[in-house]
């Protein structure tokens, strides 16, 4: 990975970092002290993060993380910044970043002191039915929500990232000013290396499968793309030299569209021009949670992400995790038990605000939390038949991507955006280089029934007419006295919002930095599957009390990568996640 391109030390070692580290040399040796600032420098830390005074970006890949850092270096704010490395990344990094897709942003304005929540999550064509995705049997089918344009939901990211830009830029930059790297990146190629490199041969089977998508990303004798090649994307600059042109009209409706509907039509799909020239994002209330004194600021359903991460924080304060330590049994015994609960509650709560009444208020309560952690046995895990019996169903790899940007006047953005499997459908429209995603198999395809990421809901999140499938991304800003303290979110499906958890959790009760914490080994429980996974690293010692708990472990397997900045006195701290390769923090 190439996580620390700042370079760092002496120029940042003003009076407030010295006395932060000295503080933090001072500090006892854990159980940290999380009023403690956190160890940014080597001899106190053992992972140190990339640091910056002026602005920073933290992405998954490098090449975009620049773009953004060079638009806050030409005076732009957080949003110009973050609008224009989501371009980037769909070029950059096409399995998840994109055009196709759709996703979610979380927004801090420091001059208005407000956060907004921009909800730009694909819809369902308005053909859809609550059995779309059903065999003759009345099973559900998965290969009709995965692998067929059935599967496709009406992109959100171009009319997203516009209005992020309209609404909130600092009017700097013109739309075209923030998608010209990205054409640049296209039209000229990119590097296949890191995540490029790693990814392609994995999907090349998905992507082989559709003409339009082998033309770009494999070579004529049908390999993929290699290590040391170029990816270059000439019809993806002619669709965004489009959208700079026309505006996100120019996507939605015209040539572009037309061969979005026809490539999802051609794969069995029911999208039509009227679903594209229908499609808006919508602006949102924010979830708000307070956790030990900091404000929890994150996304709203047709997220489910904001609303379980602060139910869990509300659990987590009924017991003492700063004590119990970071990686003990002690404290992941209990934050499992709590995230059983809360995924409970997502399979049978959660989705799309538009269509149905969630119980947002309860499931937000401190009382209603109070409830729940009462139900937790501090020895024993609760099996997850207890709480509810459904068949488990397997994991599948990191797909989404999230981004972080902070900038000097304050403002904060986190973006998590995606197409739900790595490069969606695989499918590209031809001549547009748009790849579209499989979003719509976040619906609960029948109750019960679980997705690609063993989870399962129940009516409330069935297909629907333009409804939006629930999701986990979970873009977060966490606010002390009013401004931005930690800016974060990651990919990984259901494991978001438990790695969005950890991550909160290591910095705040903790006292870690943001690259200590990324480091840490993560677990996640999503109530079924009935396993606790936690990646290799964790204690073995740790793994065999949790077993003596109950806890069925499973060990293997990396979980999230996250992309997060903590703000202490002004200066940013970086870290971008090693999970992955080719992930950056930058700053300046
Ligand atoms: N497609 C994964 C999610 O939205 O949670």
């Amino acid at each position: 990975m190439t996580k620390n391109l700042q370079t760092r030390p002496v120029k940042f070692l003003n009076a407030s970092v010295i006395a932060a580290v000295l503080i933090g040399m001072l500090a006892p040796p854990q159980p940290a002290l999380a009023e403690a600032p956190p160890p940014i420098i080597a001899g106190v830390a053992r992972n140190l993060p990339v640091l910056a005074r002026n602005g920073m970006v933290v992405a998954q890949e490098k090449i975009a993380a620049r773009v953004g850092l060079d638009v806050l270096k030409r005076g732009g704010n957080a949003v110009d910044a973050a609008v224009a490395t989501g371009f980037a990344l769909a070029v950059t990094l096409p399995r998840a970043g994109n055009l196709g897709g759709g996703g979610f942003m979380v927004v801090h304005l420091a001059k208005e002191n407000r956060d907004v929540a921009l909800d730009y999550r694909e819809t369902a064509p308005a053909a859809t039915t609550s059995d779309v995705f059903l065999n003759a049997d009345g099973a559900a089918d998965p290969a009709k929500s995965r692998d067929s344009g059935l599967g496709v939901g009406t992109p959100g990211t171009v009319a997203g990232l516009a209005y992020a830009r309209d609404k909130w830029g600092s009017g700097k930059f013109s739309l075209a000013d923030l998608l010209a790297p990205a054409i640049r990146l296209a039209r000229e190629g990119v590097p296949v290396e890191d995540d490029l490199a790693d990814s392609l041969p994995q999907a090349a089977r998905r992507l082989g499968r559709w003409p339009s998508s082998r033309a770009i990303f494999m070579k004529p004798d049908g390999a993929p793309w290699g290590a040391g090649e170029t990816l270059v994307q000439p019809d993806l600059a002619g669709t965004l030299e489009k959208i700079a042109a026309g505006g996100p009209r120019a996507f939605y409706e015209g040539e572009t569209a037309g061969r979005i509907v026809a490539a999802v039509r051609g794969a069995g799909g029911l999208m039509t021009a009227e679903d594209l020239k229908a499609y808006a994002p919508v602006e949102r209330p924010v979830v708000r949670g307070i956790y030990r004194g900091r404000e929890i600021v994150s996304m709203p359903p047709p997220s489910s992400g904001g609303v379980h991460l602060i139910e869990l924080l509300n659990i987590l304060e009924h017991f003492p995790i700063r004590e119990t330590g970071p990686q003990t049994a002690a404290t992941i015994h209990v934050m499992t038990e709590a995230m059983k609960l809360a995924f409970a509650d997502r399979a049978e709560w959660l989705a799309d605000p538009d269509f149905v009444k969630i119980p947002l208020s309860g499931l937000l309560s401190k009382t209603y939390a109070a409830k729940l952690a009462s139900e937790i046995s501090t020895e024993r895990a609760r099996p997850s038949a207890e709480i509810k019996h459904i068949d488990p169903a397997p994991f599948e790899g990191d797909q989404t991507t999230h981004f972080s940007v902070v900038d000097r006047e304050g403002n904060a953005v986190a973006n998590t955006y995606t197409l739900n499997f790595s490069y969606g459908l695989g499918l590209v429209a031809e001549g547009t280089g748009v790849l579209l995603n499989n979003e719509l198999d976040d619906f609960a395809a029948k109750p019960g029934s679980p997705n690609a990421f063993g989870l399962v809901g129940g009516k409330a999140n069935a297909p629907g007419a333009r409804k939006r499938p629930l999701s986990s991304m979970t873009p977060t800003i966490v606010l002390k006295d009013g401004k931005p303290e930690i800016v974060t979110g990651s990919p990984g499906g259901p494991r978001i919002i438990t790695t969005v958890l950890e991550q909160i959790s290591d910095l705040i009760d903790h006292g870690m930095n943001a690259a200590e914490a990324m480091e840490a080994p993560r677990f996640h429980h999503q109530w079924l599957p009935d396993e606790l996974r936690v990646e290799r690293g964790m204690s073995l010692d740790t793994i065999r009390l949790l077993r003596e708990k109950g806890q069925n472990v499973v060990v293997g397997g990396t979980l999230g990568s996250v992309a997060t900045i903590q703000v202490l006195d002004g200066l940013m701290m970086g870290a971008s996640d090693s999970r992955q390769r080719g992930t950056a923090a930058v700053g300046w």
